[in-house]
């Protein structure tokens, strides 16, 4: 079995159980509540900042990470158009799957490239949720309303999504890195899975941690809806 498969199928009894929480529940059926959506944004916006960053350094995995998979400024523009244009603190969870990433990151660059697959993946996702979405947050389906995370590349993304996995098979990748890759895709399904349920939970802990390059707790003020 490829690497490609190996990674479908460790992760897909995951993506089953995120699919299956009330919030992503919500998102689907389109029913969010626009605090809880912008709340689950702004835990990805530090997710992704921190990700994206570890890639960007890591020179040597540009065969397979392209600039077109950045999407911070997406998060951070549709947070501002929803009403929060200041990240929220991340939580525990969050804060626990930036210290791993940052970890891997130190230790095992090319295991980065799991990490990479489920976020690139989600966005097979994100082309289901666009429009349960607009409805529930009530905006439009253009570009700068507030779905830009899910809108951005999703003209041709099935075909953006099988070039991915044609990169990472053609990466020169041993068995060690292949198992480093699986395991980092596996700890990052688990580390969404933990912050998407924080988030049903209302919001999830607090992090005690204080984390370098991390934005500084802030207030999140949604307009006319106070958290
Ligand atoms: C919340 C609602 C979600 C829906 C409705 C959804 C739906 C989908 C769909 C339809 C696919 C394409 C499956 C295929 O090609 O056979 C997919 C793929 C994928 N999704 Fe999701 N998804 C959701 C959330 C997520 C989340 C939160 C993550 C990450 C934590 C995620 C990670 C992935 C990955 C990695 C793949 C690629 C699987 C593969 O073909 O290797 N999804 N998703």
């Amino acid at each position: 079995m490829d690497l490609t498969l190996r990674l479908r199928e460790a992760t897909a009894d995951l993506h089953r159980r995120i699919e299956q929480l009330p919030v992503a529940q919500a998102m689907i059926e389109g029913r969010i509540r626009r605090e809880d959506y912008v709340r689950l944004l702004g835990q990805l916006h530090h997710v992704h900042s921190a990700l994206e960053s570890e890639l960007t350094a890591n020179k040597a995995l540009h065969g397979v990470f392209r600039p077109s998979m950045v999407r911070l400024g997406a998060i951070r523009g549709d947070l501002s158009v929803l009403g929060a244009p200041l990240p929220p603190s991340p939580s525990a969870e969050t804060a626990a799957l930036i210290c791993d990433v940052r970890d891997l990151s130190a230790r095992a660059p090319w295991a980065l490239l799991g990490c990479l697959y489920v976020v690139e993946g989600s966005r097979m996702g994100s082309m289901h949720l666009v429009k349960p979405l607009s409805r529930a947050l009530g905006v439009t389906r253009e570009p700068g309303c507030g779905l830009d995370y899910h809108l951005e590349g999703m003209t041709g993304r099935p075909l953006a999504w099988m070039k991915f996995k044609a990169a990472l098979l053609a990466a020169p990748l041993d068995p060690l890195r292949e198992t480093q890759i699986i395991d980092a895709a596996v700890r990052t399904m688990t580390g969404l899975h933990e912050i998407y349920e924080a988030v049903g939970r209302c919001g999830g802990r607090q992090s005690a941690v204080h984390l370098s390059g991390v934005d500084e707790p802030m207030m999140v003020v949604l307009k006319g809806e106070p958290v």
